[in-house]
């Protein structure tokens, strides 16, 4: 990942640097996922609010991440964006978990991750990349429409809402980054004629 740390600009002017996580960032991870509204930690099958599974994410072998990006704002992590494929079973897919501070969202920040983490996925050789999301994830569905993600699965009332009690349906969708890295190819050889 030699390409890091990269400036990313947001929206609003304000500059963010984009970098690979690494072990001394424990204590401001900790710190950004406690700003984190818990329904958007659903995703996360530890309980991201403690200590102790985020330091074991450092310290445990088997937490494989294959890339794990953050966004840095002066000492603060402001966002967190991760490629992985524990538990896939596919050997050529890959998936994408982004979140972003509440207090940065809407400013552009994960749009730039998100593409950023699909370049990843790129060079890594996949050609599949999947994301999980729940049904009214605005946001998100935005991001995924520029890339032509399409709705694999849905579980229907699969994640439930604490605040309110509802139960919302997950989504799954993929990408082909094969299709994606040929139209690529066919972009550039237009634009170098
Ligand atoms: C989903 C998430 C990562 C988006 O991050 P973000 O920094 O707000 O994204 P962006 O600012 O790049 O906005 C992406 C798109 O959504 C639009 N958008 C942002 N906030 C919006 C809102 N409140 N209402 C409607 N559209 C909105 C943007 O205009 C942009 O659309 P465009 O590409 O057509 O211009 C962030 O909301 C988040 O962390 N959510 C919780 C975790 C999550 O759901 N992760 C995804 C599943 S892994």
């Amino acid at each position: 990942m030699t390409e890091y740390p990269k400036e990313l600009k947001l929206k609003d002017g304000t500059v963010i640097t984009a970098r690979p996580l690494e072990p001394p960032d424990i204590e401001a991870l900790y710190g950004f996922f406690l700003d984190i509204p818990r329904y958007d930690l659903l995703m996360y099958k530890d309980d991201v609010s403690t200590r102790e599974s985020i330091e074991s994410w450092f310290t445990n072998p088997s937490y494989k991440k294959l890339v794990q990006l953050v966004s840095v704002k002066d000492t603060e992590i402001v966002a967190k964006g991760t490629l992985h494929n524990e538990g896939l079973y596919w050997s050529d897919a890959a998936e994408i978990k982004l979140i972003v501070h509440p207090d940065y969202r809407g400013l552009g920040l994960g749009s730039q991750m998100f593409h950023m983490l699909l370049n990843e996925g790129i060079k890594k050789n996949f050609s599949k990349i999947i994301v999980r999301y729940t049904v009214g994830n605005i946001s998100f569905s935005k991001i995924l429409s520029h890339y032509g993600f399409e709705p694999e699965t849905v579980l229907n009332s699969y994640i439930k809402d604490e605040n309110t009690g509802v139960a919302k349906d997950l989504i799954i969708a993929s990408y082909n980054l094969e299709n994606w890295a040929r139209r690529f190819e066919f972009y550039y050889t237009m634009f170098s004629k």
